[in-house]
């Protein structure tokens, strides 16, 4: 897995007896879109979580461009390009979008007019141009949605990993957030989407990868993997709670 993009090896992640991610292997080349899925408490989150650095990992390893990061700080890898939403979202809600989206432009752009120009061109890319101005406690939950993409753009990442931004959206919404993160990995960005939404994933013709117990139990394109046995055993062969 050597001279992948970003790669992960053995990543293993535990809360005290819980193992939340369990060895996790994968690579991806520059420009990849993956899907992860699984049922809730699968380990999707903390994953990201360990990619991205707000937790530490309990084994293995994060390698991006052929460095090993795993342990470095997630400001340090933001700086190197990684992007995030989370799923509880964090935007600021007593600050403008601008302001907002200037959060992530700042980390690059340490001048007030470059870092307020890059976040209104990122802020347009994701349809919020003539919103700019509110503040964000009054955007939509689709807008808030959207602002944390252009959030996460504007800090010009590399690898961006998207948890749940689809969820609680209406099907005319989500359709709009399949559309930009289709034109952003058109435009060659490497994107991670968490997502629970089968359709979204069919959507992506893209490779899918299956957690279950924080294990990958599944690794191949939507067809393949959707009708896995042990795939459609862990979505219904359990009560979700
Ligand atoms: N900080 C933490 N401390 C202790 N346990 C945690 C912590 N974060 C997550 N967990 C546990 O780890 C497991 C995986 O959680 P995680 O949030 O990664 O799942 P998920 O696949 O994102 O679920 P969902 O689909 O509900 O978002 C769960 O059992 C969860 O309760
Ligand atoms: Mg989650």
């Amino acid at each position: 897995m050597s001279g992948a993009f970003l790669s992960l090896s053995g990543l293993t992640k535990r809360f005290g007896g819980l193992t939340a991610v369990s060895d996790v292997s994968f690579g991806m080349a520059a420009g990849d879109l993956i899907s992860i899925i699984g049922p809730n408490g699968a380990g999707k989150t903390t994953l990201f979580n360990l990619v991205t650095g707000q937790l530490p990992a309990t084994a293995g390893r994060v390698a991006f461009k052929g460095q090993d990061i795993t342990n470095e700080p997630p400001q340090v890898r933001a700086r190197r390009g990684f992007g995030r939403t989370f799923q509880i979202s964090k935007t600021l809600t007593a600050l403008t979008t601008l302001e907002n989206a200037m959060v992530g432009a700042f980390l690059h752009h340490r001048d007030l007019a470059a870092a307020s120009r890059r976040a209104e061109e990122m802020l347009e890319l994701v349809g919020l141009g003539a919103r700019a101005g509110i503040k964000a406690g009054n955007l939509t939950l689709s807008e808030r949605r959207r602002l944390e993409i252009a959030r996460a753009l504007a800090l010009d990442c590399s690898v961006l990993l998207l948890d749940e931004v689809m969820a609680g959206l209406n099907q005319t919404e989500v359709a709009d957030v399949i559309a930009l993160v289709r034109r952003l990995h058109r435009e060659g960005l490497t994107i991670l989407v968490i997502e629970h939404n089968l359709k979204v994933v069919r959507a992506f013709e893209s490779r899918v990868i299956v957690l279950d117990f924080g294990a990958m139990i599944a690794d191949g394109m939507p067809e393949a993997v959707l009708s896995d046995p042990n795939v459609v055993e862990a979505y219904l062969g359990r009560k979700r709670t």
